[in-house]
């Protein structure tokens, strides 16, 4: 059953990298952008990077180990369709950042 959780104020997130979190287990890439905040998976699916560390460009976040670049919007790799960082909704409540997770 998919669970809410507090991970962040909106003001920590910064908008030249992600933010990483944790929360029920997981590490979280969280990310500002024009159309609101974005959480995928924190952990690359290449090498096990920090994607929440990576440099963001518009919805487009590079990996900081080896490049990998994801959409955050949908956790798409924007060269390899077939990779696919996790996704999670967002709710922001005031200043707080809440993800679900499943
Ligand atoms: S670990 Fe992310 S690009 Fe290699």
């Amino acid at each position: 059953m998919p669970q809410k959780h507090r991970v962040a104020s909106l003001s920590e997130i910064p908008t030249e990298t992600g933010l990483e979190v944790t929360a029920g287990g997981r590490v979280i890439a969280l990310f500002k952008t024009a159309e609101g905040v974005r959480a995928i998976d924190g952990i690359c699916a290449h090498a096990g990077g920090p994607v929440g560390k990576g440099a963001i460009d518009g919805t487009v976040v590079t990996c900081p180990w080896h490049g990998w670049q994801y959409d955050v919007d949908t956790g798409v790799h924007c060269l390899t369709p077939q990779i696919c960082q996790q996704s999670f909704d967002v709710e922001i409540d005031g200043d707080d950042v809440i993800v679900e997770l499943p």
